[in-house]
């Protein structure tokens, strides 16, 4: 499965959102060669989501990335209105970051999409961290998108483990079922970090201190972090969040590398019923010694190293 071990250029799909948000700050701070970042409706609108994801570059000293307003609403039906429990009404904790001077580029996300694919053909990496539509609307207008592009690294799904959203299902595939599936029906080798592996990923609350404390960047990431500790303290029973989307950045950047990451067909359940969003892996051969089953193509990274939080904090810190 080809993954950046050398620095690849790199297409950020994202809903900032406060875990995003730590996320651009950590591409940054690992020295990622973004090369361009689309916002889709997921945590807030896309249009928020592109303005909070500008102010977050500016931020952290990288005003000159370009960003992309995205798909306002999933590929079937409306916008749901967002996440303010978990990422406050602002989307990043309800912190005011200064205004970036920067504005979005005038073409969509998917046609950002699109057409670094061609500037960057067989090297660019598309991560995604939102719900999905903007890579299934770029699919659909470009056929040849797969073969030029060398790897998708997505947070979404729950293979093992509950979902977040419904019993099964995890909110980045929830948001949008359709666009999920079509982005894991297409022929391109998709490296799937879901909740098995980012509900385990945390700062805990000596992590939060420490970017508290630390120089202005980390700052206002940590003052963001206050909303999503809120959040998830009771949910973990600890002061402490989960790092969904900074994990799924590290495995992508190859800074992280899974210790159980099986390459397997993975399906996203698009029925109406319980069981809507489910991203079913099939993991038969694990038991089994079946031949490559069809659609063998996705890395589903069911273990990681532990201590990703003080890696995180560290990265931050020195932005
Ligand atoms: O389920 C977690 C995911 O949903 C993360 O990407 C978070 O930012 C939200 O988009
Ligand atoms: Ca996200």
């Amino acid at each position: 499965m080809p993954r950046p071990r050398e620095p690849a250029p790199i297409y950020l799909d994202c809903d900032t959102g406060i875990d995003d948000a730590l996320t651009l700050g950590y591409l940054v701070a690992a020295g990622a060669e973004l090369v361009g970042v689309g916002s889709v409706s997921g945590n807030v609108s896309a249009e928020l989501g592109a303005r909070n994801t500008l102010d977050v570059l500016a931020l952290a000293h990288r005003a000159d990335v370009r960003v992309a307003v995205g798909a306002h609403d999933p590929i079937r039906g409306s916008f749901h209105g967002g996440a303010p429990g978990v990422h406050g009404a602002n989307g990043i904790g309800d912190v005011v970051l200064p205004r970036s001077d920067a504005a979005p580029t005038g073409e969509t996300a998917a046609a950002m999409l699109s057409r670094l694919a061609r500037e960057h053909a067989g090297r660019l990496h598309v991560l995604a961290v939102g719900p999905l539509t903007n890579l299934a609307l770029a699919l659909d207008a470009d056929p040849e998108l797969p073969s030029l592009v060398a790897g998708v690294t997505i947070m979404g799904g729950a293979a093992l483990v509950p979902g977040n959203v419904t019993a099964v299902a995890e909110a980045n595939i929830f948001n949008d079922v359709l666009a999920a599936a079509r982005v894991l029906d297409a022929e391109w080798p998709v490296t799937v970090v879901g909740l098995d592996v980012t509900m385990e990923a945390r700062f805990e609350q000596r992590h939060l201190d420490a970017l508290l404390e630390g120089p202005p960047v980390a700052r206002a990431l940590g003052a963001m972090l206050g909303t999503y500790f809120r959040y998830y303290t009771p949910v973990l029973g600890r002061p402490s969040c989960a790092l969904h989307d900074p994990l799924a950045a590290a495995v992508a950047l190859g800074e992280l590398e899974p210790t159980l990451a099986p390459v397997v067909p993975v399906e996203v359940d698009t029925t109406e019923g319980p069981g809507r969003g489910q991203t079913i892996a099939d993991l038969r051969s694990r038991f089994i010694g079946y031949p490559a089953l069809p659609g063998t193509r996705h890395r589903v990274v069911l273990e990681v190293p532990t201590g990703f939080g003080d890696r995180l904090a560290e990265a931050l810190l020195g932005l």
